[in-house]
């Protein structure tokens, strides 16, 4: 009776940490896939996604990942890669992520709108690729948004309304895109001054818009916001 009792409590305990692994695989790797799918849709010629194993558990041990200590991920950081091709709506899979910084790369193709669903994302650095098509309007979710610079791409359309109630944005960048349409100056870009739109030459400035109000000179590359009523301390921002 006690061997029996034994062997079943046995078979059971192994029974039950297959079963808790397999959930932890299926859980883990969403965010696996999500990257994955990147990696599929990019051309990668200098190799630096060459330890993205879709194989693993998590992505927690590629380079250019970062998780938390929940192993989900928070930053990609893959600026200045010579990546080309195109960005996948599988990146809005990524709920925790808050940096992802895929600037000054070759990156064709549309923002996905899936980037909307990025509600932690704090900095999109998506500047100097060749991204084509709109700002999807589903940017306006990401309330935590500090950091948007889309600037020397060739985006066409409009300037989203949506944006104006990103409250924590503190620098945008839109120049050097084919942007058109009617500047906003309400909400969050009554803090924003032409350097964040320049050489966008269809982007009318509406007349008798309050000027904004600049104390202090703006800095050359992009328009910095006081940072007055937020006072959380700057994230370490990733130029390499
Ligand atoms: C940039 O991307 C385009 C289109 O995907 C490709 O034809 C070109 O070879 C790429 N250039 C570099 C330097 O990678
Ligand atoms: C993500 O965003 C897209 C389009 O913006 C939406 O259709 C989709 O349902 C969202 N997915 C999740 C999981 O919220
Ligand atoms: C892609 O963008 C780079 C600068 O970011 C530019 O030098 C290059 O000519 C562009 N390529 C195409 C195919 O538009
Ligand atoms: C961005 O584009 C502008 C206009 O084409 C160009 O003068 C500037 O050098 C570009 N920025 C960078 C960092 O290449
Ligand atoms: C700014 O004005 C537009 C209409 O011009 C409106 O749709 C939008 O909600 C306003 N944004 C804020 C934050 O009030």
């Amino acid at each position: 009776m006690e061997r029996v009792n034994s062997s079943f409590m046995t078979s059971f305990f192994v029974w039950a940490i297959l079963v808790l692994d397999l959930v932890l695989k299926a859980s883990g790797n969403q965010e696996g896939d999500a990257l994955n799918a990147l990696k599929s849709s990019l051309l990668d010629p200098n190799n630096v996604l060459q330890s993205w194993d879709a194989t693993l558990v998590n992505p927690c041990t590629w380079s250019h990942v970062t998780c938390n200590s929940y192993n989900s991920v928070i930053r990609v950081d893959l600026g200045n890669a010579e990546l080309s091709g195109q960005l996948v709506s599988q990146l809005g899979q990524l709920t925790d992520l808050q940096y992802l910084e895929l600037y000054s790369n070759n990156i064709s193709g549309k923002i996905p709108e899936e980037l909307g669903n990025l509600t932690n994302l704090v900095s999109l650095d998506l500047y100097l690729n060749n991204l084509t098509g709109s700002i999807p309007t589903t940017l306006g979710n990401l309330a935590k948004l500090r950091f948007l610079r889309l600037n020397n791409n060739t985006l066409t359309g409009s300037i989203p309304m949506s944006l104006t109630k990103v409250y924590s944005l503190q620098v945008l960048d839109l120049s050097n895109n084919h942007l058109t349409g009617n500047i906003p100056v309400n909400g969050s870009f009554s803090f924003f001054t032409p350097i964040s739109y320049k050489n966008n030459p269809g982007l009318i400035q509406p007349k008798n818009a309050p000027s904004p109000v600049s104390p202090t000179p703006p800095p050359a590359s992009s328009e910095q916001r006081p940072l007055s009523h937020d006072s959380r301390p700057m994230d370490m921002f990733g130029t390499r």
